[in-house]
């Protein structure tokens, strides 16, 4: 174990012998201080959204195809030109390190393994170019939490193209931290200093709670947003946090080269709609007429396994 400012941070390393997601939210918990276990695991205000996802899931059911005449199910397949092995992303997940030390590059590497694709968050602990080393190679996008200093944007743009990634997840669904008890009660600010944010003028995040984060991040963002950062880095913009079709089709309209689907985990707006059938139909039909728009609907939680 490391102790950051105060933080006892996991520093170790052990097969994990787990039998499915809740046990390794067992173990995670084991090793986890309390603030960080909170901040990763709670949802906004009373967990209303978090639950209703959960429940969501619940009813989800599939549909076995019987005499398909498959001996090896091919799981591969092609997102934006590139091939993954298992189609499975790692959404993006602020502030790795709070789980362990050795934080997103090593998540990176794991994604790498399994062949699937890894996307960095603004807030991470482990710098672009560090994340991007991790992987060796394997494809990676960068989420982006625009800044209201538009210069700040673009040198994080520019690493993040620098650094080789293959598509922009702009988040839209975060310009105010959400009310989230666990961190009221356990007045939680981050102690690791998030790597990305070295260079702003406000502070590494090291020390503040999430809200004083999220103070720094712009509070107005518009579909000439989606356009300014398609057009800078001439990459693929994926709009997160879109909940309706109007919405998709504004981003759609925006330039944006996808959709990500998504209340953001349960973690912003309370009350917000969860990820029921209807939604993902609704957001089905919109492919239809805009075939060559990719519909994400990231089903997978992040560092817990909830949503
Ligand atoms: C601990 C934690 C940190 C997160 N950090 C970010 C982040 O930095 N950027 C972001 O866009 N989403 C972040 N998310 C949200 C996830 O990307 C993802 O939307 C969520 O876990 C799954 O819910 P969904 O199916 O509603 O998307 C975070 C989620 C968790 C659990």
């Amino acid at each position: 174990m490391t102790v950051v400012n105060g933080y006892e941070q996991s520093d170790n390393e052990k097969k994990l012998d787990i039998l499915n997601l809740p046990a390794l939210e067992d173990e995670a918990k084991k090793i986890i201080p309390t603030g960080g276990y909170g901040y990763i695991f709670g949802g906004s205000e009373d967990d209303w959204t978090l639950r209703q996802n959960t429940k969501a899931f619940e009813h989800a059911q599939i549909v076995p195809k019987a005499l398909s005449d498959i001996e090896s199910p091919d799981l591969s397949t092609n997102v934006f030109g590139l091939d993954l092995k298992t189609p499975v992303m790692m959404a993006p997940t602020a502030a790795q390190g709070l789980a362990h030390a050795k934080g997103e590059a090593d998540t990176a590497r794991g994604v790498a393994a399994v062949g699937g694709l890894m996307a960095q968050s603004t807030y991470s602990s482990t710098s672009i170019a560090d994340t991007a080393a991790a992987g060796n190679g394997a494809p990676q996008f960068f989420q982006l939490y625009m800044s209201k200093d538009w210069s700040f944007n673009e040198s994080l743009l520019d690493e993040a193209k620098k650094a080789g990634v293959k598509a922009i997840i702009l988040t839209v669904d975060a310009t105010v931290d959400g009310y989230r008890e666990q961190d009221i009660i356990n007045n939680f600010q981050f102690p690791i200093p998030m790597a990305n944010l070295t260079k702003f003028s406000e502070g590494d995040g090291k020390g503040k709670g999430i809200g004083e984060i999220y103070a720094s991040a712009a509070q107005k963002i518009g579909p000439d947003d989606v356009r300014r950062i398609a057009e800078y880095t001439d990459l693929p913009v994926i709009v997160k946090g879109i909940q309706s079709p109007e919405d998709a089709l504004r981003a759609i309209g925006a330039g944006a080269a996808g959709i990500y689907v998504s209340n953001h985990g349960g973690r912003q707006l309370m009350v917000a709609q969860h990820h029921s059938m209807y939604l993902k139909a609704s957001l089905r039909q919109l492919t239809t007429k805009y075939q060559s728009f990719l519909i994400l609907v990231f089903a997978v939680g992040a560092m817990s396994s909830r949503h």
